[in-house]
Protein backbone atom coordinates (compact mmCIF):
# COMPACT_ATOMS: atom_id res chain seq x y z
CA UNK A 1 0.00 0.00 0.00
CA UNK A 2 1.38 3.14 -0.90
CA UNK A 3 1.96 6.02 2.17
CA UNK A 4 -0.13 9.09 2.51
CA UNK A 5 0.76 12.28 1.62
CA UNK A 6 -1.89 15.47 2.49
CA UNK A 7 -1.24 19.10 2.49
CA UNK A 8 -3.43 22.48 2.92
CA UNK A 9 -3.37 25.18 0.77
CA UNK A 10 -4.93 28.30 2.46
CA UNK A 11 -6.96 30.15 0.08
CA UNK A 12 -5.68 33.63 0.61
CA UNK A 13 -4.56 35.29 -2.59
CA UNK A 14 -3.33 35.09 -5.89
CA UNK A 15 -1.19 32.10 -6.93
CA UNK A 16 2.53 33.47 -7.70
CA UNK A 17 5.53 31.75 -9.34
CA UNK A 18 7.03 31.66 -5.93
CA UNK A 19 4.47 29.26 -5.10
CA UNK A 20 4.95 27.36 -8.21
CA UNK A 21 8.09 26.39 -7.28
CA UNK A 22 7.97 26.43 -3.23
CA UNK A 23 5.00 24.44 -2.90
CA UNK A 24 2.89 23.35 -6.02
CA UNK A 25 5.69 21.49 -7.59
CA UNK A 26 7.11 19.62 -4.87
CA UNK A 27 3.32 18.71 -3.89
CA UNK A 28 2.57 17.55 -7.54
CA UNK A 29 5.80 16.03 -7.68
CA UNK A 30 5.44 14.06 -4.17
CA UNK A 31 1.73 13.07 -5.35
CA UNK A 32 3.25 10.45 -7.96
CA UNK A 33 4.76 8.26 -5.34
CA UNK A 34 2.10 8.33 -2.52
CA UNK A 35 -1.50 8.51 -2.51
CA UNK A 36 -2.27 12.17 -1.97
CA UNK A 37 -4.70 13.62 -0.16
CA UNK A 38 -4.83 18.20 -1.12
CA UNK A 39 -7.34 20.23 -0.23
CA UNK A 40 -8.33 23.90 0.29
CA UNK A 41 -8.28 25.01 3.85
CA UNK A 42 -11.05 27.31 3.92
CA UNK A 43 -11.87 27.56 7.43
CA UNK A 44 -8.01 28.73 8.17
CA UNK A 45 -8.37 31.40 6.02
CA UNK A 46 -11.96 32.48 7.14
CA UNK A 47 -9.80 33.65 10.54
CA UNK A 48 -8.13 36.16 8.15
CA UNK A 49 -10.75 36.61 5.09
CA UNK A 50 -13.85 38.37 6.38
CA UNK A 51 -15.36 39.60 3.02
CA UNK A 52 -17.47 36.64 1.55
CA UNK A 53 -16.66 37.42 -2.30
CA UNK A 54 -13.05 37.97 -1.74
CA UNK A 55 -12.78 34.25 -0.14
CA UNK A 56 -14.69 32.69 -2.48
CA UNK A 57 -12.91 33.96 -5.38
CA UNK A 58 -9.98 33.34 -3.46
CA UNK A 59 -10.88 29.56 -3.11
CA UNK A 60 -12.10 29.30 -6.75
CA UNK A 61 -8.70 30.83 -7.87
CA UNK A 62 -6.52 28.54 -5.93
CA UNK A 63 -8.58 25.15 -6.76
CA UNK A 64 -8.37 26.23 -10.72
CA UNK A 65 -4.65 26.87 -10.33
CA UNK A 66 -3.64 23.60 -8.88
CA UNK A 67 -5.49 22.11 -11.43
CA UNK A 68 -4.22 24.13 -14.00
CA UNK A 69 -1.01 23.56 -12.78
CA UNK A 70 -1.64 19.99 -13.19
CA UNK A 71 -2.83 18.17 -10.46
CA UNK A 72 -5.26 15.15 -11.23
CA UNK A 73 -8.22 15.19 -9.17
CA UNK A 74 -8.66 11.50 -10.61
CA UNK A 75 -5.29 10.49 -8.57
CA UNK A 76 -5.31 13.02 -5.45
CA UNK A 77 -8.27 13.28 -3.46
CA UNK A 78 -8.85 16.70 -4.05
CA UNK A 79 -11.81 18.52 -1.99
CA UNK A 80 -12.22 21.79 0.02
CA UNK A 81 -11.83 21.22 4.39
CA UNK A 82 -15.33 22.75 4.47
CA UNK A 83 -16.65 19.79 2.45
CA UNK A 84 -15.63 17.32 5.27
CA UNK A 85 -17.64 17.98 8.47
CA UNK A 86 -15.55 15.20 10.09
CA UNK A 87 -13.02 17.95 10.37
CA UNK A 88 -15.10 19.62 12.96
CA UNK A 89 -15.69 16.75 14.87
CA UNK A 90 -12.33 15.36 14.90
CA UNK A 91 -11.35 19.43 15.81
CA UNK A 92 -13.71 18.98 19.22
CA UNK A 93 -12.02 15.73 20.13
CA UNK A 94 -8.32 17.29 20.15
CA UNK A 95 -9.47 20.05 21.99
CA UNK A 96 -9.75 18.05 25.25
CA UNK A 97 -6.33 16.74 24.25
CA UNK A 98 -4.91 20.08 23.65
CA UNK A 99 -2.72 22.15 26.36
CA UNK A 100 -3.82 25.21 26.22
CA UNK A 101 0.00 25.97 26.81
CA UNK A 102 0.90 24.68 23.75
CA UNK A 103 -0.81 26.83 21.68
CA UNK A 104 0.78 29.61 23.38
CA UNK A 105 3.50 28.45 22.03
CA UNK A 106 2.54 29.20 18.14
CA UNK A 107 4.94 30.96 16.46
CA UNK A 108 1.90 32.70 14.32
CA UNK A 109 0.17 33.58 17.79
CA UNK A 110 2.93 34.58 19.42
CA UNK A 111 3.97 36.87 16.13
CA UNK A 112 0.65 38.60 16.56
CA UNK A 113 0.42 39.45 20.32
CA UNK A 114 4.42 40.79 20.28
CA UNK A 115 2.78 43.19 17.14
CA UNK A 116 0.30 44.24 19.54
CA UNK A 117 2.77 44.98 21.87
CA UNK A 118 5.02 46.86 19.98
CA UNK A 119 2.08 49.05 19.35
CA UNK A 120 1.01 49.56 22.99
CA UNK A 121 -1.89 47.90 22.12
CA UNK A 122 -3.69 45.31 24.19
CA UNK A 123 -2.13 41.82 23.79
CA UNK A 124 -5.06 40.26 22.61
CA UNK A 125 -5.86 42.76 20.33
CA UNK A 126 -7.93 41.55 16.74
CA UNK A 127 -6.54 37.84 17.66
CA UNK A 128 -9.70 35.55 17.38
CA UNK A 129 -9.94 32.03 18.84
CA UNK A 130 -9.26 30.79 15.28
CA UNK A 131 -5.84 31.95 15.44
CA UNK A 132 -5.10 30.93 18.82
CA UNK A 133 -6.38 27.48 17.86
CA UNK A 134 -5.64 27.28 14.23
CA UNK A 135 -3.06 24.15 14.97
CA UNK A 136 -5.71 22.05 16.51
CA UNK A 137 -7.86 22.41 13.22
CA UNK A 138 -4.47 21.77 11.43
CA UNK A 139 -3.94 18.79 13.21
CA UNK A 140 -7.30 17.41 12.65
CA UNK A 141 -6.97 17.71 8.66
CA UNK A 142 -3.93 15.55 8.81
CA UNK A 143 -4.73 12.92 11.38
CA UNK A 144 -8.69 12.53 9.90
CA UNK A 145 -7.04 11.32 6.74
CA UNK A 146 -4.20 8.80 8.38
CA UNK A 147 -1.23 11.12 6.82
CA UNK A 148 1.91 9.34 7.03
CA UNK A 149 3.69 12.41 5.65
CA UNK A 150 2.50 16.40 5.41
CA UNK A 151 4.61 18.19 2.53
CA UNK A 152 4.76 22.29 4.09
CA UNK A 153 7.35 24.91 3.63
CA UNK A 154 9.80 25.55 7.16
CA UNK A 155 7.17 27.76 8.72
CA UNK A 156 4.07 25.22 9.14
CA UNK A 157 6.55 22.66 10.50
CA UNK A 158 5.49 23.67 14.35
CA UNK A 159 2.25 23.13 13.51
CA UNK A 160 3.12 19.67 12.63
CA UNK A 161 4.78 18.98 15.56
CA UNK A 162 2.22 20.19 17.27
CA UNK A 163 -0.29 17.60 15.70
CA UNK A 164 2.49 14.72 16.20
CA UNK A 165 1.93 15.61 20.11
CA UNK A 166 -1.83 16.15 20.25
CA UNK A 167 -2.35 12.54 18.01
CA UNK A 168 0.38 11.09 20.73
CA UNK A 169 -1.45 12.41 23.68
CA UNK A 170 -4.52 10.28 22.49
CA UNK A 171 -3.11 7.16 22.02
CA UNK A 172 -1.02 7.64 24.93
CA UNK A 173 -4.34 8.14 27.05
CA UNK A 174 -6.04 4.80 25.37
CA UNK A 175 -3.48 3.10 25.30
CA UNK A 176 -4.02 2.00 21.31
CA UNK A 177 -3.14 3.56 18.11
CA UNK A 178 -6.26 5.47 17.60
CA UNK A 179 -4.76 8.43 15.84
CA UNK A 180 -1.62 8.10 13.17
CA UNK A 181 0.95 10.41 13.90
CA UNK A 182 2.30 12.22 11.32
CA UNK A 183 5.94 13.25 9.80
CA UNK A 184 6.77 16.86 8.16
CA UNK A 185 8.11 16.46 4.68
CA UNK A 186 10.18 19.60 4.59
CA UNK A 187 10.22 21.22 1.05
CA UNK A 188 13.69 21.47 1.18
CA UNK A 189 16.20 21.80 -1.80
CA UNK A 190 13.78 23.89 -3.77
CA UNK A 191 15.25 27.20 -4.90
CA UNK A 192 14.52 30.36 -3.27
CA UNK A 193 12.48 32.34 -6.06
CA UNK A 194 13.60 36.17 -6.48
CA UNK A 195 10.77 38.42 -6.78
CA UNK A 196 11.18 41.90 -8.59
CA UNK A 197 13.17 43.29 -6.37
CA UNK A 198 15.87 40.78 -5.45
CA UNK A 199 14.07 39.78 -2.29
CA UNK A 200 12.75 36.29 -1.76
CA UNK A 201 9.59 36.16 -3.78
CA UNK A 202 6.59 36.79 -1.39
CA UNK A 203 3.14 38.22 -1.17
CA UNK A 204 4.35 39.88 2.23
CA UNK A 205 6.84 42.24 -0.12
CA UNK A 206 4.70 42.53 -2.99
CA UNK A 207 7.14 41.80 -5.44
CA UNK A 208 5.66 38.94 -7.02
CA UNK A 209 5.05 37.72 -10.92
CA UNK A 210 1.25 35.97 -10.43
CA UNK A 211 1.64 32.89 -12.15
CA UNK A 212 -1.42 33.12 -14.38
CA UNK A 213 -1.12 37.19 -15.00
CA UNK A 214 -2.19 38.12 -18.93
CA UNK A 215 0.71 37.84 -21.38
CA UNK A 216 1.45 41.57 -21.83
CA UNK A 217 1.28 42.19 -17.42
CA UNK A 218 3.63 39.24 -17.00
CA UNK A 219 5.88 41.05 -20.04
CA UNK A 220 5.54 44.03 -17.89
CA UNK A 221 6.50 42.38 -14.97
CA UNK A 222 9.13 41.05 -15.80
CA UNK A 223 11.01 44.26 -17.38
CA UNK A 224 10.14 45.71 -14.33
CA UNK A 225 13.10 43.20 -12.27
CA UNK A 226 15.41 45.67 -10.96
CA UNK A 227 18.86 45.42 -12.26
CA UNK A 228 22.84 46.65 -11.21
CA UNK A 229 24.17 49.58 -13.46
CA UNK A 230 26.62 47.60 -15.54
CA UNK A 231 26.50 48.41 -18.86
CA UNK A 232 25.88 46.60 -21.98
CA UNK A 233 29.79 45.71 -22.68
CA UNK A 234 30.48 44.56 -19.19
CA UNK A 235 30.63 40.79 -18.74
CA UNK A 236 27.97 39.65 -16.08
CA UNK A 237 27.76 37.43 -13.60
CA UNK A 238 24.88 34.68 -14.18
CA UNK A 239 24.92 33.35 -10.28
CA UNK A 240 24.07 36.81 -8.79
CA UNK A 241 21.85 38.22 -11.23
CA UNK A 242 17.84 37.79 -10.17
CA UNK A 243 17.29 37.60 -14.22
CA UNK A 244 19.03 34.64 -14.65
CA UNK A 245 18.36 32.83 -11.33
CA UNK A 246 14.41 33.11 -12.33
CA UNK A 247 15.67 31.39 -15.95
CA UNK A 248 16.94 29.11 -14.42
CA UNK A 249 13.81 27.55 -12.92
CA UNK A 250 12.17 27.65 -16.53
CA UNK A 251 14.83 26.85 -18.81
CA UNK A 252 16.56 23.68 -20.31
CA UNK A 253 19.78 22.63 -19.15
CA UNK A 254 21.50 23.99 -22.54
CA UNK A 255 19.62 27.13 -22.69
CA UNK A 256 21.20 27.90 -18.95
CA UNK A 257 24.84 26.91 -20.03
CA UNK A 258 24.32 29.11 -23.14
CA UNK A 259 22.54 32.48 -21.86
CA UNK A 260 25.41 32.18 -18.26
CA UNK A 261 28.27 31.82 -21.36
CA UNK A 262 26.27 34.89 -23.00
CA UNK A 263 26.64 36.81 -19.69
CA UNK A 264 29.94 36.09 -19.36
CA UNK A 265 31.07 36.60 -22.90
CA UNK A 266 29.86 40.95 -22.38
CA UNK A 267 27.98 42.28 -24.84
CA UNK A 268 24.12 41.79 -23.28
CA UNK A 269 22.42 43.89 -21.55
CA UNK A 270 19.81 43.77 -19.07
CA UNK A 271 16.97 44.65 -21.43
CA UNK A 272 17.92 41.52 -23.68
CA UNK A 273 18.42 39.02 -20.81
CA UNK A 274 14.74 40.17 -19.87
CA UNK A 275 13.32 39.56 -23.45
CA UNK A 276 15.10 36.30 -23.11
CA UNK A 277 13.55 35.39 -19.17
CA UNK A 278 10.22 36.50 -20.60
CA UNK A 279 10.51 34.16 -23.42
CA UNK A 280 10.61 30.81 -21.31
CA UNK A 281 8.69 32.22 -18.42
CA UNK A 282 5.57 32.84 -21.03
CA UNK A 283 6.50 29.37 -22.38
CA UNK A 284 5.88 27.73 -19.39
CA UNK A 285 2.98 29.67 -18.13
CA UNK A 286 1.06 30.25 -21.24
CA UNK A 287 -0.72 26.72 -22.02
CA UNK A 288 -1.01 26.80 -17.91
CA UNK A 289 -2.95 30.10 -18.60
CA UNK A 290 -5.02 28.86 -20.77
CA UNK A 291 -6.33 25.96 -18.73
CA UNK A 292 -6.52 28.49 -15.34
CA UNK A 293 -8.97 30.69 -17.46
CA UNK A 294 -10.92 27.66 -18.91
CA UNK A 295 -11.69 26.75 -15.32
CA UNK A 296 -12.23 29.78 -13.47
CA UNK A 297 -15.02 30.76 -17.00
CA UNK A 298 -16.83 27.08 -15.24
CA UNK A 299 -17.41 27.81 -11.55
CA UNK A 300 -20.11 25.06 -11.54
CA UNK A 301 -17.46 22.42 -13.46
CA UNK A 302 -14.81 23.39 -10.78
CA UNK A 303 -17.15 23.11 -7.52
CA UNK A 304 -18.45 19.43 -9.14
CA UNK A 305 -14.38 18.17 -9.31
CA UNK A 306 -14.36 19.54 -5.69
CA UNK A 307 -17.60 17.56 -4.56
CA UNK A 308 -16.57 14.46 -6.40
CA UNK A 309 -13.29 14.86 -4.31
CA UNK A 310 -15.04 14.88 -0.99
CA UNK A 311 -16.85 12.36 -1.73
CA UNK A 312 -14.42 10.46 -1.73
CA UNK A 313 -12.68 11.57 1.21
CA UNK A 314 -15.72 11.18 3.69
CA UNK A 315 -15.73 7.97 3.87
CA UNK A 316 -11.88 8.04 5.16
CA UNK A 317 -12.65 11.21 7.47
CA UNK A 318 -15.52 9.21 8.82
CA UNK A 319 -13.91 6.06 9.90
CA UNK A 320 -11.65 8.14 11.93
CA UNK A 321 -13.82 9.99 14.03
CA UNK A 322 -16.03 6.76 14.74
CA UNK A 323 -12.48 5.06 16.00
CA UNK A 324 -12.12 8.07 18.15
CA UNK A 325 -15.56 7.97 19.26
CA UNK A 326 -15.28 4.28 20.04
CA UNK A 327 -11.76 4.70 21.66
CA UNK A 328 -13.40 7.65 24.23
CA UNK A 329 -16.42 6.08 25.11
CA UNK A 330 -18.57 8.26 22.82
CA UNK A 331 -20.26 5.68 20.43
N1 LIG B 1 -1.41 26.16 7.73
C1 LIG B 1 -1.12 25.86 6.36
C2 LIG B 1 -0.59 27.13 5.68
O1 LIG B 1 -0.72 28.20 6.20
C3 LIG B 1 -2.33 25.39 5.61
C4 LIG B 1 -2.89 24.13 6.18
C5 LIG B 1 -4.08 23.97 6.81
C6 LIG B 1 -2.25 22.85 6.15
N2 LIG B 1 -4.27 22.66 7.17
C7 LIG B 1 -3.16 21.96 6.79
C8 LIG B 1 -1.03 22.39 5.65
C9 LIG B 1 -2.84 20.61 6.94
C10 LIG B 1 -0.72 21.05 5.82
C11 LIG B 1 -1.62 20.16 6.46
O2 LIG B 1 -0.05 27.07 4.63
Amino acid sequence: MKHISLTGIKPTGTLHIGNYFGAIKPALELAKAYDARYFIADYHALNAVKDPEALRANIREVAAGWLAAGLDPEQVIFYRQSSIPETFELTTQLMAFTAKGLMNRAHAYKAAVQENLEKNDDSDAGINMGLFTYPVLMAADIVLFDSDVVPVGKDQVQHIEMAQDIARAVNANYKAQVLKVPQAAVVENVAVVPGLDGRKMSKSYNNTIPLFAPEKTLRRLVMRIVTNSQAVEEPKEPETSQIYLLYRLFASAEEQSALAARYRAGGMGWGEAKEELFRVVNRELSPMRGRFEALIADPAGLDKILARGAEKARPIAAATVRRFRKAAGID
